[in-house]
């Protein structure tokens, strides 16, 4: 089947319900748009777990602070297409701004607890606008489920927060950070980094598993954990570390040393220049 593109809210809401009625369960990718090899396995996932998947492409303005890069963000409409219909979707939903945010428009969604540290520091009112958009584009495509990646990690934590409080009939589903050969975690942000920056930028994969290594090996100290990620991240030219950090899987809450059996999350934040990466593990005994 082709890939179908539907812009109007109503739309997608009908045809939904229509897909609904059938008895067709429907899954769910909600992305920015700038597709690459990463949305394209969370696509396929969906297509493993539903009858019919749909891809969202939204450059959200609410979830970019004023001076980030809303205007500037990577779009390709017809190669999002391309990618999505080859990963097995069947709807493209693509509204425009002022069909998500008309004339008027002024409610907001505040992200739970999660939200409350790391990126939603570095990058005030972020999740708020995730949360906002999210649950909207929930209520127009009516999922039974909806796939996100690890790969943003404090996202995933902040989304099934908003599922549960809200008591959205959606199941979640977390896919694996889908990476270069390198190491180099993909993102449409990518694009920003020249030959050289994405050679440097996989350091960020070694810290990371520097630091997974040392946990395996007995290693249960914070600090210490996050002084091999610190010393790997600072050999990268002209870098600025926003955090690099091992805090406890389930609830990003820092301690000092963890216990046998705690899961924990390995987090880092970089700029190289005007680009900003994220990265993360999770570890589990
Ligand atoms: P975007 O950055 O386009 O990412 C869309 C989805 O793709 C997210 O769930 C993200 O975690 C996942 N993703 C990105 N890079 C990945 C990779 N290398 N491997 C696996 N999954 C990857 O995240 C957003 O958009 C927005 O905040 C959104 C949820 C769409 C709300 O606007």
């Amino acid at each position: 089947m082709p890939l179908q593109i539907i812009t109007s809210v109503e739309e997608m809401q009908n045809y939904s319900s229509v897909l609904r009625a059938k008895g067709k369960t429907i899954g769910f990718v909600p992305t920015m748009g700038y597709l690459h090899e990463g949305h394209a396995a969370l696509i396929r996932h969906s297509c493993l777990e539903a009858d019919s998947t749909i891809v969202s492409v939204f450059v959200n303005p609410t979830q970019f602070g004023p001076n980030e890069d809303f205007s500037r963000y990577p779009r390709d409409f017809e190669r999002d297409c391309h990618i999505a219909e080859e990963a097995g979707a069947a709807i493209m939903y693509a509204p425009t701004v002022e069909e998500m945010y008309p004339n008027g428009y002024s409610s907001m969604v505040l992200a739970g607890k999660e939200s409350q540290v790391f990126d939603g520091v570095s990058r005030p009112g972020h999740f708020n606008g995730v949360v906002t958009v999210v649950a909207k584009l929930f209520n127009a495509v009516k999922p039974h489920i909806a796939v996100f990646g690890q790969k943003d990690y404090q996202q995933t934590l902040v989304i099934k927060r908003l599922v549960k409080d809200l008591d959205f009939d959606i199941r979640i589903i977390i896919a694996p950070t889908e990476r270069e050969l390198n190491g180099l975690a993909r993102s449409s942000r990518n694009v920003y980094l020249s030959e050289h920056d994405r050679e440097n930028a996989s350091l960020i994969y070694k810290a990371l598993t520097a630091a997974v290594d040392a946990r395996q090996q007995g290693e249960k100290n914070a600090q210490s954990l996050q002084a091999i990620m610190q010393k790997i991240l600072m050999t990268i030219p002209h870098v600025h570390i926003e955090y690099a950090q091992a805090v406890h899987a389930d609830t990003l809450m820092e301690t000092l040393d963890f216990s046998d059996d705690d899961s924990i999350v390995f987090l880092v934040a970089i700029r190289l220049g005007t680009t900003r990466l994220i990265d993360n593990f999770v570890w589990h005994p």
